[in-house]
C-alpha cells in the first residue's frame, strides 16, 4: 500500500535535511550522503514545488538558481563601516604593531586570531529571522550595491542559516550579518579559463577580478554558471548578545552554516603568530585559492573596538603581506614558436625579472587574438604574474609607459620572417594560425621519425613504417611516449611479431641516455642542424642550462644568428615542450654531454650484479661524470660489461658473442682515477 504523505510535511522534511546535508558538505567538508541522494532529494522537492507553487519559499534551496535580471544595483547602507586592513611586510613591522597597541591601551596583549587572506572581494550577508535578506558589497565602506541576486547564486551560502548547537540559536532570530570574502578556486578559474581557451576566447587575468566582475553581473543565470565560493570572517549582532572574540565568532560562524577556513586560528603568544605566518608563506600555494598573506586580529572583540580606527583601517588587526607574485618588465621582443601540433604560439621576451622567487624571461601570449585583447607592443612596460609553479603571464600591459615609437605587432609579419619556408592559415573563429597542410597527427609522425632516426637518436627499427603504426594505433602521442611503451603494447599491433617488439622495446630502451648534441638535434627545433647541436651542446653542457638561455646568450655562440637564437628560445619558452622535456626526465631518459676531457669519452657501458662500493646509480653517473654513457641491454655498440657479484649469464654471453670487454669494478674505479 501506497503511504500517502501531507506533501507539505513532506517538503518541510526535505528542505530541513538538505539544509543539513549542504551545511555537512559546504561547512564540515564532510558530506554524509552521496551527491547522487542529494540531487534526488532535491528533484523531489522541486516536483511537490511544482504541484504546489504555493509552497515555494524564498530559502528554498531550488531558489538558489539565477532570477531575472537586474537594470542596476541599488545602493544600501552598511550597519556599521567595513574597513581595510593596514599592510605590514615584515614581522619586525608586526613586532611594532604589538608595541604601539600595547602601549595604546595600556594592556598586554597576546591573545591573536589570525586567518589566511582570501584574495576575492568583501560581502556582507545578513540574515534577518535566519533567511537570507540582503548581500551587499563593500563599496566605499559606508554605502555598498545591493547584490543579493548574485549572492543567492552562490552554492555554499546558505538561504536559511542553520544550527549546528543550542548557542547559536539565537543567531537565527532577530538580524545576524556575516562578514566574509567571496573567491574564486584556483581549480574553477584554471577550468574556466580553458573553456575560454577552446572557445577562442580571451582568457580571465586572475581569480579575484572574474569574481568581482562576476559579482556586478546583472544576470543572476550567468552569476549561477560561474562556480564562486563564500567564507565567513565576522559576524555581528547589534544587540546585547554581541560575539565576543574572533574566535568565537569563527566557531559560530561554523556552527549557523557558513563556511570559514579551516586554517584560521586562535594564537596565544606572538611566537605562535609567527609560525603561522611563516608555516602558510611556504605552503600557500597547496591551498585551493589565492593568497597574499594572513589576517592578524587582536581576538577580543572589546579591546579591537577599544582601539579604534585610523583613516579607513582599525588599529586592532593587520594584514602581512607576502612577496609579490607580480612584477612590471619591458618587452623586448615578441617571437613565434611552432608547437608539436603545428600551431604559432607568440611568446613575449623580457628583461629578465624576479617574481614569486624565481627568474622570468618569457611568456606565452597565446594567439593572435591575446596579444590583441592586451595590446601588448614590443617596447611595452607590462605586469607579469606568477604564483608557485604557475607558469607566468602577462597579466596587462602599463599604457601610460608606452613609448612613443612602439608599434602595433603584425603576427603573419613576424610569422614570415622567422619561418620563411612555412605557410601558415587561420580558418574561420579559430584564434591559432596553423602549419597548413598539415595535421597535428602528420606533425607528430614527422617528428617521430625524425627523433629517431640516424643523425638524431638512431633508434634501431623505429622507421617511417613502425612510427605510422604506433601513431596510428594512438600508443604514442608525443615524443616521450616511446619510452612508455611495453612489450604487451606492441603485441595488440600487426606489424609486431614477438621477436620484433622485443627488439623495438630494447633499441628504445638503449635510447635513454643519448648524447645532450643528438638529443638536442632530435628535438626538432627549426634551424638547427647538427652543427649547432653540437656547438649549443659544448656551450650549455646540460638541457637544463640550454632551456634557461636567452636570445642574447644564444647569439653569443659562434654560427648562431638572430633567427636560429629566436627558434631556440621560443621552442624553449613553448608550454608543450617545457612539459615535454619533464616527461622525457620523468621517464629517465637524460642526455649526456660527454666531457671532451673524460677518461671514459666515447665508451659505452652496461653494468651487470651487485658491485661492491657502487650502488648502481653511483656507477651510472660516474660514467657519464667521466665522459662515457650507459646502456640497459648489451648491443654492438657497447663497449664494456662492468659486472658485480651475481651477473646476468646471458649478458656474459652476449658480451662474450659480441666482443665487448668484461671489467670488474676496481679495474674500472682505475680507468677513472
Ligand atoms: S578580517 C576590518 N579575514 O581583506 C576588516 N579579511 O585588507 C577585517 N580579507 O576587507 C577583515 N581574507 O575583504 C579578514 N581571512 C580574512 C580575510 C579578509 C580576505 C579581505 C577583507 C578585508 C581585506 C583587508
Amino acid at each position: 500500500m501506497e503511504t500517502q504523505r501531507q506533501p507539505k510535511n513532506r517538503l518541510e522534511e526535505i528542505k530541513k535535511l538538505l539544509l543539513k546535508y549542504s551545511y555537512e558538505y559546504h561547512v564540515l567538508d564532510s558530506p554524509s550522503v552521496s551527491d547522487a541522494v542529494y540531487d534526488s532529494l532535491f528533484g523531489e522537492l522541486k516536483k511537490i514545488e511544482q504541484e504546489y507553487p504555493n509552497l515555494v519559499t524564498y530559502d528554498s534551496p531550488t531558489q538558489k538558481v539565477g532570477n531575472v535580471p537586474l537594470d542596476s544595483f541599488s545602493k544600501v547602507n552598511h550597519s556599521s563601516r567595513m574597513l581595510s586592513l593596514d599592510d605590514v611586510f615584515s614581522f619586525d613591522e608586526v613586532l611594532s604593531w604589538h608595541s604601539r597597541i600595547e602601549k595604546l591601551s595600556a594592556k598586554v596583549i597576546n591573545d591573536f586570531f589570525v586567518d589566511v587572506k582570501m584574495d576575492g572581494l568583501a560581502c556582507a550577508l545578513v540574515y534577518q529571522d535566519g533567511i537570507l535578506t540582503q548581500a551587499i558589497t563593500r563599496g566605499d565602506g559606508f554605502v555598498g550595491e545591493d547584490v543579493t541576486m548574485n549572492v543567492r547564486t552562490i552554492k555554499n551560502v546558505p538561504l536559511k542559516l542553520y544550527s549546528a548547537s543550542k548557542e547559536v540559536d539565537y543567531l537565527l532570530k532577530g538580524r545576524t550579518e556575516v562578514r566574509g570574502e567571496i573567491i574564486m578556486l584556483k581549480k574553477d578559474f584554471d577550468a574556466l579559463n580553458v573553456q575560454q581557451a577552446k572557445q577562442s576566447k580571451p582568457l580571465y587575468a586572475n581569480p579575484r577580478n572574474l569574481a568581482s566582475g562576476t559579482i556586478r553581473q546583472l544576470d543572476p543565470k550567468l552569476v549561477a554558471s560561474r562556480p564562486l565560493v563564500f567564507k565567513g570572517y565576522d559576524l555581528l549582532r547589534m544587540d546585547s548578545q554581541e560575539v565576543l572574540s574572533n574566535s568565537d565568532a569563527y566557531k559560530k560562524l561554523k556552527n549557523i552554516g557558513i563556511a570559514i577556513n579551516s586554517q584560521a586560528k586562535h594564537c596565544a603568544s606572538l611566537n605562535e603568530v609567527k609560525k603561522f605566518v611563516e608555516h602558510w608563506e611556504q605552503k600557500r600555494h597547496d591551498l585551493p585559492f589565492f593568497t597574499d598573506g594572513i589576517v592578524i586580529k587582536v581576538n577580543d572583540k572589546k579591546t579591537f573596538k577599544e582601539l579604534g580606527i585610523v583613516g579607513k583601517q582599525p588599529r586592532g588587526a593587520v594584514a602581512y603581506k607576502y612577496p609579490a607574485e607580480q612584477a612590471t618588465t619591458i618587452v623586448k621582443d615578441i617571437v613565434m614558436s611552432i608547437g608539436r601540433t603545428g600551431v604559432a604560439t607568440p611568446v613575449a621576451v623580457f628583461y629578465p625579472v624576479i617574481v614569486a622567487g624565481s627568474r622570468v624571461q618569457h611568456a606565452s601570449l597565446h594567439n593572435a587574438d591575446e596579444i590583441e585583447r592586451l595590446d601588448i607592443r614590443i617596447g611595452d612596460t607590462v605586469v607579469i604574474f606568477k604564483a608557485g609553479e604557475i607558469i607566468p603571464q602577462v597579466e596587462s600591459v602599463v599604457k601610460e609607459l608606452r613609448p612613443k615609437n612602439a608599434k602595433k605587432f603584425d603576427f603573419e609579419q613576424a610569422l614570415k620572417h622567422q619561418y620563411p619556408e612555412l605557410e601558415f592559415e587561420r580558418q574561420g573563429d579559430d584564434a591559432a594560425y596553423r602549419m597548413k597542410g598539415a595535421s597535428s597527427e602528420i606533425i607528430l609522425k614527422r617528428s617521430l621519425a625524425y627523433f629517431a632516426s640516424k643523425p638524431a637518436l638512431d633508434i634501431d627499427t623505429l622507421g617511417d613504417k613502425n612510427v605510422e603504426a604506433l601513431v596510428d594505433a594512438g600508443l604514442v602521442s608525443d615524443l616521450a611516449d616511446i619510452f612508455r611503451l611495453k612489450k604487451e603494447d606492441l603485441s595488440k599491433l600487426d606489424r609486431f611479431a614477438d621477436i620484433s617488439s622485443t627488439k623495438l622495446i630494447e633499441a628504445i630502451g638503449n635510447k635513454k641516455s643519448p648524447s645532450l648534441d643528438r638529443f638536442i638535434l632530435a628535438l626538432g627545433i627549426r634551424h638547427i642542424g647538427v652543427q649547432t647541436s653540437k656547438d649549443l651542446a659544448d656551450n650549455f653542457q646540460s638541457i637544463v642550462d640550454l632551456s634557461e638561455a636567452s636570445i642574447d646568450d644564444l647569439e653569443k655562440i659562434d654560427g648562431i644568428g638572430k633567427i636560429v637564437a629566436e627558434s631556440i628560445f621560443a621552442w624553449f619558452s613553448d608550454e608543450d615542450n617545457i612539459k615535454l622535456l619533464d616527461k622525457f626526465e620523468s621517464l629517465g631518459v637524460r642526455p649526456v654531454y660527454a666531457s671532451k676531457h673524460g677518461n671514459l669519452n666515447g665508451e659505452i657501458f652496461v653494468v651487470s650484479g651487485t658491485l661492491d662500493t657502487l650502488s648502481r646509480d653511483e656507477a651510472h653517473s660516474l660514467i657519464e661524470a667521466n665522459g662515457g654513457s650507459f646502456q640497459a641491454q648489451i648491443t654492438k655498440e657497447t663497449t664494456y660489461l662492468l659486472v658485480g657479484s651475481k651477473p646476468s649469464q646471458s649478458k656474459l654471453v652476449k658480451a662474450n658473442n659480441l666482443a665487448v670487454r668484461i671489467i670488474d669494478e676496481k679495474t674500472f674505479l682505475d680507468m677513472i682515477k
